[in-house]
């Protein structure tokens, strides 16, 4: 067995001058924002463990259940030799993709990406344990500008999991599967999964669980905020919204003010205030049609060859091809 590798392109400096730009546009703009990335420092990454094991949150197990049931098929039609796995986290349900690629053939490496090197390393020392033959490869990057630096050789598979495609905004959609269409030969593959459109009443209590754990992922990007710039929200005093944004279709995540304050992130040099009732977009988790998909994923240089669903239809894995 050869010990798993970890090539770092954004490290620590990087990723505080990449959240000083983010954190000074977004807490200047109107309304507030902030981009879900920045949920993930080392408590973020396990406070999503924590969210995809509660009752109230379906995707994770929808997907695994569907995984299971099609990993055979996905692997036959694909035929990888690179598993490339965007926004991996923990990579928990990538190891039925991995048995199955094994089992079908000529898997030699598994390439996981993502932006949190914590989840990153654990997931990478795990997996490299459990598949002696497999050469792994962890790149940490941002899946939104750094594509150009994923291992090339083999056959590749791009794997986009978790329903995280739905975290983009549409523009931001478009031009990261553009980008992915970039970097595959025609014939390499892309399987996504992604969140279906289904009734608010399972989807809003999905992202506002009895127990409070998403309340306290959403509060963690005010952590991050005051640990790596300095600034001073008392976390606390931030209520956790979850909305269903019907015209958009999608989930919207915003932090609302519980009292007036003003917030100091000395890191930027700015004070920012913040009256009562204020509401800051902190992430949006769109769901989707099945032809919407397609149509996207063709726009950006891909047919769609198999979609599966789980059999409430909650939930799709797209399997689709470089033109
Ligand atoms: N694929 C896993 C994890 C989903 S959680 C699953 O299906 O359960 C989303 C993951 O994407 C997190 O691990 C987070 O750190 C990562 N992520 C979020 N934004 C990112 C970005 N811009 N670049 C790289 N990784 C990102
Ligand atoms: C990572 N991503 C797909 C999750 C989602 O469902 O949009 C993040 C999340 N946010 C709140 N709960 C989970």
């Amino acid at each position: 067995m050869t010990a798993p590798t970890l090539d770092i392109h954004l490290t620590d400096d990087d990723l505080t001058a990449a959240l000083r730009s983010d954190a000074r546009r977004g807490l200047t703009s109107s309304p507030k924002t902030l981009p879900p990335k920045w949920f993930y420092d080392a408590r973020g990454s396990e406070l999503f463990e924590a969210i995809t094991g509660l009752p109230e949150y379906y995707p994770t197990r929808t997907e695994r259940a569907l995984l299971e049931r099609v990993v055979g098929e996905i692997a036959r039609i694909a035929r990888t030799e690179v598993l490339v796995e965007l926004g991996a986290g923990s990579a928990a349900k990538t190891r039925l993709l991995l048995s199955a690629m094994s089992a079908e053939g000529p898997l030699k490496t598994y390439v996981p990406q993502d932006v949190s090197v914590s989840a990153l390393r654990g997931a990478a020392a795990e997996i490299g344990r459990e598949f002696p033959g497999l050469a792994v490869h962890g790149v940490v990057s941002d899946f939104t500008d750094t594509l150009h630096n994923l291992p090339r050789g083999g056959r590749r598979t791009i794997a986009f999991l978790g329903g995280t495609i739905g975290n983009l905004v549409p523009a931001e959609r478009a031009e990261f599967l553009s980008g992915i269409a970039a970097v595959l030969e025609p014939g390499e593959q892309l399987l996504l999964g992604a969140g279906l459109v289904i009734d608010p009443e399972i989807l809003v209590p999905a992202y506002d669980d009895a127990a409070g754990v998403t309340a306290e992922f959403n509060r963690n990007v005010l952590h991050v905020l005051n640990s790596r710039l300095g600034a001073d929200f008392d976390t606390d005093a931030f209520a956790h919204v979850a909305l269903w944004d019907a015209r958009n279709e999608w989930i919207e995540m915003r932090l609302e003010a519980t009292r007036d304050m003003t917030v100091e992130v000395p890191d930027l040099d700015l004070t920012v205030d913040f009256a009562r009732g204020e509401q800051m977009r902190t992430e949006i988790s769109a769901k989707f049609h099945i032809e919407g998909l397609s149509a996207e994923l063709a726009s950006a240089g891909f047919r769609t060859e198999h979609v599966w669903t789980d059999p409430q239809d909650r939930f799709a894995l797209v399997l689709a091809e470089r033109r």
